[in-house]
């Protein structure tokens, strides 16, 4: 066993740290071992980590396994035996991990900070798996106000981390132009077109081919769940609300599966992991995807929901007993998500905006009256992949790589 040389600064090369962190040292490494060819790191903490000998070698953050220029992996993984394990492993004098390998000679160097934010043994994988936080009616929907959004990275980081957190936010103070959701939008990443459009309009027309495009009520539901991967940020802007009704609706998916666990686990059950159909037939265009109500992640959280109740389609894939169980399980849950207890309910002003994610904050709209007033709507989607990597930059501008949090 090593013990840890007093050292002053651990910092990364910008060569050696091929996802450019400059990685904080959150606890220091007090000794290191092998252990049948793995390697061990005790931290000054009593934690330790296990380290795969595989595993490390394939993350060997080296300019011959990487690119200087992209810091993508040039080496052919499958070169690396996969009974590889290290020779030998110690600290060097500023603090790094050197390990040598049982394979071509090669020896690897790795940063303390970045072995503790990429470990995964039971303890840290528990930390990071930690649920999001989820809300009911009592939930006051974070604001922002859209001019600070638009010139501001430090409000856009607030923005982002609420939108990331909750999924659902509020703007307020957006320019009442026509195209300000896509200038909003532009400050986290690429609008995700669909048949509806790159920006779409919501108002009523003789011609709609969509019920968002009449003046109906939408009950509780997540646009183009009829798509592989729906997308997970909708935007809706709103530049007149002049109509009689007209007013949105939010209620929290996870928090009506957390609900459900506890309550209804059958329930929870079926709706997790039972496929439902989607589909949308418009004139020019049919879409079909299926997918459970609510996907969980490997932690066994709410990944994501895919909820509508006027884009069903029939289930064909299931003999009648399981269709049974689904629908009352669909009737379970819908029931639940538009309870008052669940429910976040307000009129949108002119120059509000809300920005929510689409496959957790489910939205509705009451029935608004076309004759009492003129009622129009901007929206746009993104994908979360935008959200993920603009936050990721933010705190990479203001803290350093190593300190990204998500
Ligand atoms: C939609 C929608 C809400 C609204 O366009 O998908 O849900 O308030 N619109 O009109
Ligand atoms: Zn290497
Ligand atoms: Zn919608």
């Amino acid at each position: 066993m090593n013990s840890a040389p007093q050292f002053a600064e651990q910092t990364a090369s910008r060569l050696e740290i091929p996802d450019m962190g400059i990685w904080p040292v959150t606890a220091r490494i007090h000794g290191t071992r092998l252990l049948e060819g793995d390697i061990v790191i005790d931290w000054d903490d009593g934690k330790s980590s296990h380290f795969l000998a595989l595993w490390l070698r394939e993350q060997c953050p080296c300019t011959i396994c990487h690119s200087e220029i992209t810091r993508e992996t040039l080496i052919d993984i499958t070169d690396i035996p996969v009974d590889i394990y290290a020779t030998d492993c110690r600290l060097d004098d500023t603090g790094y991990l050197l390990v040598t390998w049982s394979d071509q000679d090669h020896a690897s160097r790795y940063h303390p900070g970045w072995l503790r934010a990429n470990c995964y043994d039971d303890w840290a994988r528990a930390e990071r798996g930690v649920q999001l936080p989820t809300w009911d009616s009592q939930f006051s929907v974070p604001e922002f106000d859209a001019l600070d959004v638009l010139q501001e990275d430090e409000t856009l980081y607030d923005w982002l981390v609420a939108l990331d957190t909750y999924g659902l936010t509020r703007l307020r103070n957006v320019p009442l132009e026509r195209g300000s959701v896509a200038h909003l939008a532009a400050r986290i990443g690429t609008i995700r077109s669909s048949n509806f459009g790159t920006v779409f309009e919501v108002v009523s027309k003789p011609d709609a081919d969509s019920n968002a495009y009449l003046s109906v009520e939408l009950p509780l539901h997540m646009d183009l769940p009829t798509r592989e991967t729906p997308p997970g940020l909708q935007f809706l802007h709103c530049i007149e609300n002049g109509a009689d009704g007209g007013e949105s609706r939010f209620a929290d998916a996870f928090h009506a599966a957390k609900i459900l666990k506890e309550e209804a686990p059958e329930v929870y059950r079926l709706v997790t992991t039972v496929d439902y159909c989607f589909q949308n037939r418009a004139m020019d265009c049919d879409y079909r995807a299926r997918g459970p109500l609510i996907e969980l992640d490997s932690n066994g959280n709410p990944l994501s929901s895919r909820i509508n109740t006027f884009l069903t389609a029939p289930f064909t894939h299931l003999p009648r007993e399981d269709v049974k169980a689904a629908l009352e399980a669909k009737h379970y849950l819908m029931r639940l998500l538009n309870e008052d207890r669940m429910r976040v309910q307000f009129k949108m002003a002119p120059g509000d905006m809300v920005a929510f994610d689409n496959r957790r904050a489910l939205h509705a709209r009451t029935e608004f009256f076309p004759n009492t007033g003129h009622r129009y709507l901007e929206g746009c989607y993104l994908d979360r992949d935008e959200l993920g990597s603009r936050l990721r930059m933010l705190e990479r501008a203001k803290l350093g790589a190593g300190q990204v949090t998500r």
